[in-house]
């Protein structure tokens, strides 16, 4: 972590980029965890409203998870399987401490996993009780082109890479923007060894 001297974040959209802010032995230490967590509550391919399968696999850590069926999208407090969650790996929320300096802790990681050709259309982060609070987005494996576009859903878009190790907080006045991933370029990280990209997000979720 970059805590001792303050990085100035790069700042897109209301967005504030972290670039490069985890080093390599903080981003293999978070994909062993990912893993640990994987193994207890198995990734699994959400499903939209309209019964297709999304290109993400996904698991998540904390009290919440993320899950989107037939029923919808929502937090539940278990996997598909019935399991509960585990628990978010402590230095995560070191990260969240360092990183938005609040005391109150992330009661949610959503864990999502991108193949070759996976993708995350336009949304909004909505399903939280309340969006007083930021999102802290984790990159971690091959490069991803991550667009932010505005509150409204038609609003110009901006386009940015994410990297390996870079963290973003999306809060603030910028904390409704759309924002989705259109690509990843598969293989441009040693990360994972058989390539992909691993997106951790923290956040708030109940009220
Ligand atoms: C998300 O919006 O939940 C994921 C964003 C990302 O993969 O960078
Ligand atoms: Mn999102």
């Amino acid at each position: 972590m970059n805590g001792e001297h303050r990085q100035q974040p790069l700042l897109l959209g209301g967005f504030e980029i972290y670039q490069n802010w985890l080093n390599v032995d903080m981003q293999a230490g978070l994909i062993e965890a990912a893993r640990n967590v994987a193994a207890a509550a198995p990734l699994f391919r959400p499903e939209t409203r309209f019964g297709k399968q999304m290109s993400v696999r996904m698991t998540s850590a904390g009290h919440w998870g993320w899950i989107a069926d037939a029923g919808g999208y929502r937090y539940a407090p278990r996997h598909p399987s019935g399991v509960e969650w585990p628990p978010i790996p402590e230095p995560l929320i070191e990260i969240w401490q360092v990183l938005t300096g609040l005391e109150r802790q992330p009661d949610s990681c959503l864990i999502n996993f991108y193949g070759e050709n996976a993708r995350m259309g336009l949304h909004q982060d909505k399903d939280e009780a309340s969006f007083e609070w930021p999102v802290l987005s984790i990159s971690l494996g091959d490069d991803a082109l991550f667009r932010i576009g505005g509150t409204e859903r038609r609003a110009p878009t901006q386009s940015v890479w994410l990297r390996s190790g870079d963290v973003v907080i999306m809060g603030g006045a910028a904390r409704l923007r759309h924002h989705g991933v259109d690509r990843i370029r598969h293989g441009s990280s040693r990360l994972l060894p058989d390539g992909g990209r691993v997106n951790l997000t923290l956040r708030i979720v109940e009220a």
